[in-house]
């Protein structure tokens, strides 16, 4: 079973290249996580240096998967929410590589968001994925509520807009 490690800004640094890798990965794959394919590595990396301020700043939680040693998934847990709402926190880009999938990583990568997210005091977590993706049952079956679908919400590698699933979860 993968190893689920939060990483501190240090962590995430010397991993760079492996977050990069799996952000690529992912984008070349369709996946609908930001980008569009094909990602230039300067932006990929980019993305990553970003994170890791913001780890540094607090505002963002950072979890990654590791295999045998290799990082093969990650999630990240957004933390700066407008002042009205710190009880409250995005899941954003959860991403594992392809030759991990159907493994049980996503599962555990959400597992630990959930414990974590009560770490930060957070017990409102809210997130969205494209329309009738993968992540779609994962989302459900840990626990997450449907809000509602909105059309035409994010553009995909092919040039077309896809819809999107917005989905809560109270922690207890
Ligand atoms: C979605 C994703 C993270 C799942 O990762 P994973 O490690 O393969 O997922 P798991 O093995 O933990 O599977 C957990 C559940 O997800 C669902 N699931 C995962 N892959 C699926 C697929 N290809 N088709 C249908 N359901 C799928 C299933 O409900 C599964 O539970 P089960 O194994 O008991 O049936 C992975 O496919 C991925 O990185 N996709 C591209 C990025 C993306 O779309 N991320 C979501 C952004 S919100």
């Amino acid at each position: 079973m993968a190893e689920i490690v939060r990483l501190d800004e240090k962590l995430a640094e010397r991993h760079l290249d492996d977050l990069r890798e799996l952000l690529t990965d992912a984008v070349e794959d369709g996946a609908a996580v930001t980008f569009l394919a094909p990602i230039p590595r300067h932006q990929a990396a980019a993305f990553w240096r970003g994170r890791i301020e913001a780890i540094a700043a607090g505002t963002c939680v950072l979890l990654a998967a590791f295999d045998g040693g290799k990082l093969v998934g990650s999630v990240q847990i957004t933390l700066d929410t407008p002042p009205n709402q710190r009880h409250r926190a995005d899941i954003n880009k959860l991403v594992v590589l392809r030759s991990a999938r159907r493994r049980g990583i996503a599962r555990a990568l959400m597992e630990a968001v959930h414990r974590e997210a009560a770490v930060e005091r957070r017990t409102l977590l809210t997130l969205d994925t494209r329309k009738d993706d993968a992540a779609e049952p994962l989302y459900r079956s840990l626990g997450y509520i449907e809000i509602g679908v909105i059309p035409r919400y994010s553009r995909n590698s092919s040039g077309t807009l896809d819809d999107a699933t917005f989905f809560y979860k109270e922690l207890s």
